[in-house]
């Protein structure tokens, strides 16, 4: 496995990969969500590349970007194992200028749920991606549901952008708790982690109600918000379409029902496909 933290050790590198690769953008701290795409990459490349990069661009001013987990020793050693070929780990010197080109303002779906809550992240996120996939070259390119709007996006951007590469999107991974496993999970104290099992309990609540033909959205939300009383502070819960658009009754092939919830400090997100 090769390490390569510069943007000219990464080209020599990638040069001498096979045909297919698969690539997994990371920002560290790597758990069994982050394998399972890794296992998916392997599984449907000549070559497998996973970056690690916090990148500040997507944090918001009094974000968690100085205190988000970094893992380097733990990070590699789960690459080696799984059989990664190069593992990308620049700096920020190498990512960007002092004066770049901003060229990704993020469309409708990009300025709810998500983006209005964190207004900027979408630009800076797609703004990497882009950069990454440019570098990387990869054949397919594996991202997990649980941020469901970065993946529609990243879909939407290779689309418009007419970017030869193939987006994956991946289940989401989770604990025998049933709790989305999401690297700032790291964060929370015994206490919370029983507290945040409110999230995915709460769309478990709306599947079994959808199970049964209810498919009022608002009778559904009240149901959801019912359930993540458990929870600080709800920021939001929110039935969509595919395009991010609230709904009022479910479309059962083409609905997506997302929460966001903090439990002290920590945001932690968590959806469910219907
Ligand atoms: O999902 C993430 O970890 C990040 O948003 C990504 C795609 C690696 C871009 O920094």
């Amino acid at each position: 496995m090769i390490v390569a933290r510069d943007i000219s050790e990464f080209q020599r590198a990638r040069a001498l990969l096979g045909a297919s690769v698969g690539f997994v953008p990371t920002m560290g701290a790597l758990h069994a969500g982050h394998s399972s795409l890794i296992q998916q990459a392997k599984a449907h490349n000549e070559a497998t590349i996973v970056s690690i990069f916090v990148n500040p661009t997507q944090f918001l001013e009094g974000e968690d970007w100085d205190a988000y987990p970094r893992q380097e020793m733990h990070d590699l050693a789960m690459c080696q194992s799984l059989g990664v070929d190069i593992v990308f780990m620049p700096t920020i010197e190498a990512m960007y200028g002092s004066d770049e080109l901003a060229i990704m303002a993020p469309c409708k779906a990009g300025y709810v749920l998500e983006g209005a809550t964190r207004p900027g992240h979408f630009g800076g996120m797609l703004q990497i991606v882009m950069k990454l996939l440019n570098l990387t070259r990869p054949t397919r390119a594996y991202f997990g549901k649980k941020d469901a709007q970065q993946l529609a996006l990243i879909i939407k951007m290779v689309k418009e952008y007419f970017m030869n590469v193939k987006i994956v999107p991946c289940e989401i991974v989770r604990d025998e708790s049933g709790l989305a496993l999401s690297s700032r999970n790291a964060y929370l104290s015994t206490t919370q982690k029983v507290q945040a099992l409110a999230l995915s309990q709460s769309l478990h609540r709306a599947s079994s109600l959808i199970e049964q033909n209810q498919l009022d959205c608002a009778i559904l939300k009240e149901q959801i918000l019912e359930v993540l009383q458990g929870v600080d502070r709800v920021d939001y819960a929110e039935i969509v379409n595919r395009n991010f658009e609230v709904i009022q009754t479910i479309d059962k092939n083409n609905t997506i029902i997302l929460v966001a919830a903090y439990l002290g400090t920590t945001r932690l997100i968590d959806n469910l496909w219907v």
